[in-house]
């Protein structure tokens, strides 16, 4: 039930705080250990290499798993999505471990590629929002994102709950192989923040309504731009503006443009840079930089101690490898207020169904 929203989508994204704090409540005991169950650590911990699998959104939240894991484990870690991997399946390394990540449990390309998985007796893990799903009964191991139904065809809440999972999972194998970084990671206390952070974004709506009525609502291309994770995210935010408010929008790597994209640039194209990396915070505004100069109608979503004056949307300041946490939720509201304003079925986009079951 919605109650008092007008849209699905609106609601799941005020939820996310509330996810947040059950995912802490779930994933933690009282004295603030990960309670992630020790066959499955032991199982990911003798691989050599983690591939991440998964479809849309599901697959952009694979890419921020990739660079924790990374950081806090040390295995190496690539991120797939599902449909290409069924059919072109990369040379794959001796030790491999399999993390599915899907809302529903029930994506068709996923649960094709878990079928040669299972075939090849190699372990697996889905991340899911769906107990007893299809992927989830297949899978080796599951574990589960506690989001609530999530209804809107455009995936929100789950993206969220979806990277925290993968950063609890993360730390918890960082400390069962006594990694050093995983031990000094606070991730309980980080979550609370960014929970914290979450619910100051959802209560400055009115601002994100006039930015995307100010710039989003006639043009046809927008661009969200960003270096690192933030390039990670700005591909999430892109698929939520065009899955919802057909806006054609591209994420792309900030320091790509100049090697042709820019060439699109010109007066009014909104371009959109997420800013929340102390090493890339200054290329990403020069790039930010070169676009106005063209035309575009630039925006900024950066988290404070990075911010400047002319800075549109500032993020409360959480641990850098956790900021797509708080940088996507601006983007899934300008997405909303963009298809809002154009009086579409925000909830149901067309052409789109909540779960893909067709390959
Ligand atoms: O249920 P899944 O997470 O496996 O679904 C994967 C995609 O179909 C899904 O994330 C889709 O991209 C969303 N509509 C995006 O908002």
């Amino acid at each position: 039930d919605k109650g008092a929203y007008p849209f699905y989508m609106l609601k799941e994204v005020d939820e996310q705080p509330a996810v947040m704090r059950k995912l802490v409540q779930k994933y933690f005991d009282e004295d603030g250990k990960p309670t992630i169950d020790e066959e499955l650590l032991k199982s990911m911990s003798e691989a050599d290499h983690l591939y991440i699998v998964g479809a849309g959104t599901s697959y952009h939240a694979g890419l921020i798993g990739a660079r924790i894991f990374e950081k806090l484990v040390g295995i190496p870690t690539s991120v797939h999505i599902s449909s290409e991997f069924a059919y072109e399946q990369p040379l794959l390394s001796k030790k491999p471990f399999f993390i599915f990540l899907s809302q529903s449990g029930e994506t068709a390309d996923s649960r094709e590629v878990l079928v040669n998985v299972n075939k090849n007796n190699w372990p697996s893990l889905t991340i899911t929002n769906v107990d007893k799903s299809t992927l989830s009964r297949e899978a080796t191991f599951t574990e589960l994102l506690y989001a609530g139904p999530e209804i809107a065809v455009a995936s929100t809440k789950a993206y969220t709950a979806q990277i925290a999972v993968e950063a609890i999972l993360a730390k918890a194998l960082g400390e069962y192989m006594n990694k050093p970084v995983a031990g000094a990671f606070d991730v309980k206390h980080q979550l609370g923040l960014v929970a914290n952070g979450m619910q100051s974004i959802t209560d400055s709506k009115s601002i994100l309504k006039d930015l995307s009525d100010k710039y989003l609502s006639k043009p046809r291309n927008a661009f969200y731009i960003g270096r690192g994770i933030d390039w990670s995210v700005s591909l999430e935010a892109a698929l939520k503006l065009k899955e919802i408010s057909y806006v054609q929008a591209e994420g792309f790597a900030s320091g790509e443009l100049k090697h042709g994209t820019i060439a699109l640039i010109e007066k009014g194209t909104p371009v959109i840079g997420i800013i929340t990396q102390d090493r890339t915070a200054g290329l990403t505004r020069s790039n930010l930089e070169e676009t106005e100069a063209r035309g575009a109608n630039t925006l900024t979503i950066v988290s404070r101690h990075l911010a400047k004056d002319n800075d549109n949307i500032i993020l409360p300041d959480v641990d850098e490898l956790l900021s797509p946490l708080l940088s996507v939720v601006p983007a899934q509201l300008l997405a909303y207020y963009t298809s809002l304003g154009k009086g579409l079925d925000v909830d149901k986009p067309r052409n789109l169904a909540k779960s893909v079951t067709v390959q």
